[in-house]
């Protein structure tokens, strides 16, 4: 198992729509894995394989205890909505917005193993599947805001601060990434913002 680095905004890869998984192989237990130890690694409560440079459709997700992975999601949306909730991304560090979604979720897709997953979820599980399987069609929670939201978001990013945090994150996720060849010692005071704070980092 081996934490991945994280893309960030601007990485074509999280543009691309990311193909079907056609076969479970060794590779994609091996992806699999390293997404739930790179997830767990960043304090993620969700993260989609494009965001580690894999453009295949795989997520993996843990909110509230409830934590697993899925591979080629199809989701069945509830028509109504849920009340917006602060959204942040991994791939969009620092910034975070109220996000419209749908207030339930049906996943179908199927695990590691090849066998049928579904999951039926609301409220932040439900609000996670939705991000994810926005980032395997290529599209971020940034473009899912509008009105003032899409504007201070938009004004956010184009600041000089977004950059400094994007480049101060990718550099902390560096050294998570070193440490786990036993090379940077101490960094668990460099985690990822809490949980909270940006909202859920997914
Ligand atoms: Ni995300």
């Amino acid at each position: 198992m081996a934490v991945l680095g994280i893309r960030t905004l601007g990485d074509p890869v999280l543009r691309t729509r990311a193909e079907e998984v056609a076969q479970i192989t060794p590779a994609v237990h091996q992806l699999v894995d390293d997404m739930l130890e790179t997830m767990e690694d960043v304090h993620g409560a969700g993260l989609a394989a494009p965001q580690v440079g894999v453009a295949q459709r795989v997520f993996t997700f843990n909110i509230d205890g409830v934590k697993g992975h899925v591979i080629n999601p199809v989701l069945v949306n509830s028509e109504d909505h849920q009340p917006d909730e602060q959204e942040g991304c991994l791939s969009v560090p620092g910034i975070a917005a109220p996000v419209r979604r749908f207030r339930r979720t049906t996943v179908r897709g199927i695990d590691r193993d090849g066998r049928p997953v579904e999951l039926d979820a609301e409220g932040m599980l439900a609000r996670c599947f939705q991000h994810e399987t926005d980032h395997l069609d290529g599209i971020l929670f940034i473009d899912r805001l509008s009105g003032d939201e899409r504007r201070k978001a938009l004004r956010a990013l184009r600041s000089g601060e977004y950059d400094a945090a994007e480049r101060q994150t990718r550099e902390r996720r560096a050294g998570t990434v070193a440490s786990a060849f036993g090379k940077a010692p101490g960094s668990d005071d460099q985690r990822e913002t809490p949980r909270g704070a940006f909202g859920q980092a997914l």
